[in-house]
């Protein structure tokens, strides 16, 4: 028999924990539970039906080459699509500046895996993306948080923290920013600021990691340009992904940067996957081919932007006037801060039991700062649960507000 799992596991494996947002997930499978908490596309925009011609025909053309093994780097084909779309938008680079990966997290996974050695610093939001910083510290990263404001990551702080860090001489690997829609905050930082970050990071020779899912799910306002746009020198790495603007069940997304970095990304997803898989690139590339990636992303920004616009009009009629929220101009979230003393794990268990989940905001926040506030999703529910959940959720913090 075996007597103890834990005496096997190593270092790294004994200090990962469960995700806290898997373990709300966990509740989510109650009937009736009306879930802001995942990071959930609408399955509505899924193109279920131009997805059933597109698989036959990769079949077809491809025969068994399309189930075979692919190249670690990705299918020549989809990265020269995606380099081309890129163009397009307005940032030059070629077939040697960009890989694929199984999803972003892979890509956070893998630079994590490439770049810390245990102690090593990574600067980061408060709040920042949960799933980002745990594969930082899995490694044995250190994480300092910076403080955001209403534009995101305060670039004075950034640069005082990073000198007295170098004062104690400790090493500092990398930048965690998440430009636009941030996840949790909902922030999105203008170019100005993008710059000045990027200025701070070649001043003290520091990587920027750009983490960047929901660029493309912008409802007004102007796109920033992306940081490893507005840099000249190198030391961005972009993660983007078809999760939040195609399906995350393809689990497909791709990094772009400089081939050296590039590389041992690859080297590192050789011991990780081999590659990501073939036939769901294939796929891919053909889907933005015919032209139906950016139509169908358009009805999908249609949708999350009433979407949100009904969360925020229903947080106006049902929130007390103590509680305040971000109103972002894309993404999936929106970010709530509860007056101080509210402890928003105590809302969460009340609200449970009422059947609406969220995720309590400290979650976010590597220093453990942040209890009073929680994340909202409006991607996922449709107007009713939206409606119904909001109302929910303000009577039970109007009760912890009055103590009934
Ligand atoms: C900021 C951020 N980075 C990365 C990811 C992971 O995305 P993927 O589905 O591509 O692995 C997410 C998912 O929600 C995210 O919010």
């Amino acid at each position: 028999m075996l007597r103890s799992v834990k005496k096997f596991l190593s270092v790294s494996g004994k200090s990962m924990k469960r995700s806290a947002i898997r373990e709300i997930l966990k509740h989510l499978q109650k009937p009736g539970m009306i879930s802001f908490a995942g990071g959930l596309p609408a399955p509505e925009t899924f193109p279920v039906e131009d997805l059933k011609e597109i698989v036959l025909e990769v079949l077809d053309k491809n025969g068994p080459d399309g189930l075979q093994y692919g190249t670690t780097e990705g299918d020549t084909h989809l990265r020269k699509v995606l380099v081309e779309r890129h163009k397009k938008q307005g940032l030059n680079i070629n077939i040697e500046n960009l890989i694929i990966t199984t999803g972003s997290q892979q890509a956070l996974d893998l630079i994590a895996r490439i770049l810390i050695d245990p102690g090593d610093y990574v600067m980061c939001g408060l709040p920042s993306y949960l799933g980002g910083l745990n594969a930082f510290s899995v490694y044995g990263a250190k994480l300092k948080g910076i403080t955001l404001d209403e534009n995101g990551m305060k670039p004075d702080e950034l640069e005082e923290t990073i000198i007295h860090l170098k004062e104690l001489g400790k090493k500092i690997k990398f930048i965690y920013v998440i430009p636009d829609f941030q996840n949790p905050a909902g922030i999105t930082l203008p170019e100005s600021r993008r710059k000045k970050i990027i200025e701070i990071a070649d001043k003290y020779d520091i990587l920027i990691l750009e983490d960047s899912p929901y660029r493309e799910v912008r409802f007004e306002g102007e796109a920033q340009r992306m940081m490893c746009e507005l840099d000249n020198t190198g030391r961005v790495i972009t993660l983007c992904t078809f999760s939040k603007i195609f399906a995350p069940g393809f689990r497909v997304g791709w990094v772009i940067g400089h081939p050296e970095i590039l590389d041992k990304i690859v080297m590192a997803k050789q011991t990780a996957d081999l590659c990501t898989s073939p036939f769901v690139q294939k796929i891919i590339a053909k889907y933005i081919e015919k032209g139906l990636l950016d139509k169908n992303l358009k009805k999908t920004i249609a949708l999350y932007s009433e979407r949100r616009n009904l969360m925020i009009s229903c947080f106006r009629k049902y929130m007390p006037e103590s509680v305040k929220w971000t109103e972002p101009q894309g993404g999936l979230f929106l970010f709530v801060t509860l007056p101080r003393h509210i402890d928003a794990d105590i809302i969460f268990k009340k609200s449970i039991e009422r059947n609406v989940a969220f995720v309590s905001g400290s979650t976010f926040f590597c220093n453990d700062s942040g209890r009073n506030t929680m994340r909202l999703n409006f991607s996922f529910s449709n107007p009713v649960e939206i409606e119904e959940g909001v109302k929910r959720l303000s009577e039970v913090i109007r009760e912890e507000l009055t103590g009934k």
